[in-house]
């Protein structure tokens, strides 16, 4: 089995979550690591599409095996929204607040509060490339709960808990999540073809 791979991003936090679920015998290098500090843009409009999109620059660039992430909440009565776009749903972007806001304001009004967060993995191995896919369906309440988490995780209540993500703190969310299921996979996979 191929034991290093890049990872391409700089998020300790993300870092963290899947070096804990890769194990030991996974060697997880962040773009720091390999003195990448480029900031790759994310152009797609899809979730594939920007993890592709990341991954494809650092396998080309560096010649390494390497995965990288996407992840969006897709809001079922929005079509989907925000999705790919997540991060810069509201006006000025990559603020969770504003972000939760304009969603709460956009679903007012709006019964079917069902939504879920999807995270999508692109790994490279050997030149060839490979999807993984994470899902946690569940609903968006109406009033921010809780404060641990980041990004939406104060509105999202996951399907079989009453507790948001912001409540139920890290650990039990970084069990049950879209990440963790998606970087499951990814492992699975990595092991089943030592
Ligand atoms: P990224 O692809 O992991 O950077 O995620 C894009 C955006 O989706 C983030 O900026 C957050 O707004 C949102 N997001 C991703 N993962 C989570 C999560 O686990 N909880 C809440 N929001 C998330």
């Amino acid at each position: 089995m191929k034991c290093r791979f890049v990872f391409a991003t700089n998020n300790a936090h993300k870092l963290g979550e899947v070096t804990a679920i890769l194990g030991n015998r996974i060697e997880v290098l962040s773009l720091k690591d390999i003195n990448c500090h480029t900031d790759i843009p994310e152009t797609a409009d899809t979730l594939e599409g920007n993890a592709l999109i990341k991954a494809r620059y650092i396998f080309e660039n560096y010649q390494v095996d390497c995965f990288a992430d996407d992840t969006g909440l897709e809001v079922e009565a929005l079509g989907g929204a925000p999705g790919v776009y997540s991060a810069r749903y509201a006006e000025g972007g990559h603020d969770s607040e504003a972000n939760m806001l304009k969603l709460l304001h956009n679903l007012e009004e709006i019964e079917n509060r069902k939504a879920q967060f999807r995270t999508v993995f692109a790994l490279i191995i050997d030149g060839k490339e490979h999807l993984f896919e994470g899902i946690v369906k569940g609903e968006i309440i109406k009033n921010k709960r809780g404060t641990s988490g980041f990004g939406y995780d104060p509105i999202f209540v996951p399907e079989g808990y009453s507790q948001t993500f912001a409540e139920m703190g890290n650990e039990l969310k970084n069990k049950i999540s879209h990440r963790a299921i998606a970087t499951n996979k990814l492992c699975k996979f990595l092991n089943s073809i030592q």
